[in-house]
């Protein structure tokens, strides 16, 4: 009997759980778009991810649609307006040869998109001393000296969903042009796109990061704003006001922010 009883437990517990998987399924796999109802959507297209067809609307962005889709974001989305870089997405579309790169956040669905997102682009991250370092082209050789191997395929370019003259820094990073190096990777979001199609494997991102530090310390003219700030802190312009703000009480504090200078959206 006893043992009857245990076995008839384990089943329902079973069940209990075999129940919570299924609506931990159906969970994750809800659509977080939300406020809209299908019935008012009048333009649809399919989308394949990671192989898998999908009905979607055809306003989203790769990211929306992929939420739309049920897939919940765990890596590859940050700060979903184009600055962060998380979001790299490659993609073909059907009947074209072409492998395609994109910003998720960025980027409108087209139908017969065959997308997957890549969260991260393997490259060892180097450490250097800026302080210790040459304001030469040697540096760059010095920490990627794959560099060297660049053929001027331009791939790196066309894979920057930002843009940039990628192959251009590169070659500037080679005759120790700074100045060029910082100017052509400023709005680099480091998405590492470039990296992954390079065939002479070279990890353009983190080149143009030495390229700027090292600009930005020995290269760049000190801007006479910021001497003049520097001064000013030095001098203790400040002190007095840092002092209230420092004294004064939250609610207080919360009303000085929401009533300063802003944009207007
Ligand atoms: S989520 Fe930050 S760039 Fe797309």
């Amino acid at each position: 009997m006893k043992t009857k009883k245990k076995s008839v437990k384990t089943k329902k517990s079973m069940k209990t759980e075999k129940k919570s998987i299924m609506a931990r399924i159906a969970e994750s796999t809800k659509s977080v778009t939300t406020g809209v109802e299908e019935k008012d959507i009048k333009h649809w297209l399919t989308i394949y991810i990671m192989g898998k067809a999908y009905k979607v609307p055809a306003v989203l962005t790769i990211m929306q649609a992929m939420e739309y889709a049920g897939y919940k974001f765990l890596r590859s989305c940050g700060c979903r307006a184009g600055f962060c870089g998380a979001c790299s997405t490659v993609y073909r579309k059907k009947g074209e040869y072409r492998l395609q790169t994109a910003m998720a956040c960025q980027t409108r669905v087209e139908d017969g998109m065959y997308l997957v997102q890549i969260p991260f682009a393997p490259a060892e991250k180097v450490t250097y001393d800026i302080d210790k370092e040459d304001y030469s082209a040697s540096v760059f050789l010095k920490y990627y000296p794959e560099i060297a191997r660049c053929v001027s395929c331009n791939t790196c370019t066309k894979a920057c969903p930002q843009d940039l003259e990628v192959m251009d820094y590169v070659q500037a990073s080679l005759k120790g042009d700074f100045s060029s190096v910082a100017e052509d990777s400023f709005d680099c979001i480091q998405c590492g796109l470039c990296a992954i199609r390079c065939p002479a494997e070279i990890v353009h991102y983190n080149l143009a990061q030495l390229g700027r530090r090292m600009y930005g310390k020995y290269g760049m003219p000190e801007p006479e704003h910021l001497k003049k700030r520097l001064g000013e802190i030095k001098s203790a312009k400040f002190e007095k006001e840092l002092r209230k703000l420092v004294n004064t009480r939250r609610k207080e504090l919360e009303k000085i922010y929401t009533g300063r200078d802003m944009e207007k959206e």
